[in-house]
């Protein structure tokens, strides 16, 4: 399988070049020449240059299996002296993309043309026609749809490695405070205490889900289409085996026409960001909501909290809140991503290469997001004496007053109107379930017996969730050792696939 050393570009915006039409003579790589208004219109490289490292591995792959099935056309000889041309562009690319001048329209034209021009000067007489042999039996509709799955499952592992970062820290979080009671809330409005663990490990199972989501989103991309050329297949007797074995692809696509024109994998990968948004922006909420004067329940760190330009005592959730904001974003691209497809006659029409922008931002805003709110969520300091109040307060015991009632022999719905009566007539007198007598219990209902007095106890209402899944501190211990493991597991998993 293909490695290439280490490296990476520096972050450019390309945006920044002047007209790509004004790159004049170099024109297309099929020679056409176009009006520079359009040619700057339809060129990609502004945005697709970020696909120069699989495009250059997609080449080399093709090349060896060239040099293997077709070594009259490409002797080994050859292919070795192309692989370290196409090697000496990345090179040149990585890092240094302020000083890159793009040869041609795409990625893929200006990695074509600039190894037949560096072949060239190391070769010359023969370099650029041993460039131009590479080509032979592949067509940037294949060569595309290729880089771009390459990408995708790169993207994917990356998404999933800063998504395990964000369950570690809401695991390190857990295990800080095991115990602690927490307000648990139904409509925003105090509903029954829960611990604080439990709260952030309903977090850690949705991360998980998104991270099995990812798992398939990687599925989707690990198809080889190379092989399909423009659409039809090509005539030469190649090993599409051994293109994908380099190139580390666990199959090769059944249908040439299907291949060059499919996206699904586009539209898993960006849905998943999407759903991790969606996860990720309720996480933010809760945050603001608990670091803010009202609730109270954290402390805001000042590593992930900005101060307010006017106000001096400020300190404020931006990053939680630019979260909540930038899941809208990622909702764009998916709508935007599927509208782009669903009218592509087959099989390749240039609409598809509007995917690129929607998949690239999607992916960097999730994993942003993600980065940004493990700072958030490491740094997370609990408030536990106002946590365990606010836990009290409102009444959240009344349920377990109801289910007392219940363990008596009352019907339930019966027990739920005691408890009603009992609970407004406290909250006009201003006093709290803690309060009531066994005396002034049992005027209420004769049912309720010495137990009732422990029951609206905000630990005893906990540790009597006593179900798999509920919030009892040995349920809640059971269920953070059990997603410790899975995490440990599931970080083995995703580290065992290394990216390009
Ligand atoms: N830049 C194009 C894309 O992203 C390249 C694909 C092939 N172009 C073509 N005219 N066949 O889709």
């Amino acid at each position: 399988m293909i490695r290439l050393p280490p490296g990476g570009p520096s972050a450019i915006d390309l945006a920044a070049l002047p007209n790509l039409g004004d790159m004049g003579a170099l024109g297309t790589i099929t020679g056409a020449s176009v009006d520079p208004i359009v040619f700057d219109y339809t060129a990609s490289i502004r945005f697709d240059w970020k696909l120069y490292r699989h495009d250059i591995a997609g080449s080399i792959g093709h090349l060896r299996m060239l040099a293997e099935a077709l070594p009259g056309i490409m002797p080994p000889e050859d292919a070795g002296v192309v692989e370290v041309g196409l090697l000496d562009v990345c090179a040149e690319i990585d890092g240094q993309l302020h000083r890159l001048v793009p040869c041609g329209e795409d990625i893929h034209s200006h990695v074509e043309l600039r190894l037949r021009q560096l072949l060239e000067t190391r070769h010359p007489g023969r370099g650029e026609e041993l460039g131009r042999r590479l080509h032979t039996a592949r067509s940037r509709n294949d060569q595309v749809a290729t880089d771009l799955r390459l990408w995708c499952k790169d993207a994917t592992v990356e998404l999933a490695r800063a998504a395990l970062d964000l369950q570690a820290a809401l695991l390190d979080r857990a295990r800080r405070w095991p115990e602690a009671p927490f307000p648990g809330y139904t409509h925003l409005q105090p509903a029954q205490p829960v611990l604080f663990a439990h709260h952030l490990l309903a977090y850690v199972e949705m991360l998980q889900r998104d991270l099995e989501r990812l798992q398939r989103a990687h599925g989707a991309a690990d198809v080889m289409p190379l092989g399909s050329a423009a659409l039809a297949g090509t005539t030469f007797p190649i090993r599409r085996d051994v293109t994908a074995r380099e190139l580390g692809f666990s199959s090769i696509s059944a249908n040439s026409m299907d291949a060059v024109s499919d996206r699904d994998f586009a539209v898993e990968l960006t849905a998943s960001a999407a759903l991790l948004m969606a996860h990720l922006s309720r996480l933010a909420e809760d945050l603001v909501l608990w670091a803010s004067d009202e609730f109270g329940l954290i402390s805001l760190s000042a590593r992930w909290a900005e101060g307010s330009s006017i106000m001096p005592q400020k300190r404020n959730p931006d990053a939680a809140e630019l979260t909540r904001a930038k899941a809208g974003r990622v909702y764009g691209h998916l709508q935007a991503l599927l509208t782009a497809i669903k009218g592509v006659p087959m099989t390749y029409g240039r609409d598809l290469q509007e995917d690129k922008e929607a998949l690239f931002d999607a992916a960097a805003t999730a994993r942003g997001a993600l980065r940004a709110l493990r700072v958030a969520v490491s740094s997370l300091e609990l408030r536990p004496e106002r946590a365990a109040e606010r836990a009290a307060a409102g009444y959240a015991t009344a349920t377990d007053l109801a289910d007392h009632l219940v363990r008596a022999g009352v019907p339930f719905r019966t027990a739920y109107e005691v408890v009603k009566g009992l609970v407004a007539e406290c909250s006009a007198a201003g006093r709290p379930l803690t309060a009531l007598s066994l005396d002034q219990l049992q005027s209420y209902h004769p049912g309720f017996g010495p137990d009732a007095l422990a029951a609206v106890h905000v630990a005893h209402s906990v540790a009597a969730r006593d179900v798999p899944g509920g919030t009892a501190p040995s349920r809640v211990s059971q269920a953070l050792g059990d997603a410790e493991r899975r995490h440990a597991a599931c970080l083995a998993a995703w580290a065992a696939r290394p990216t390009l």
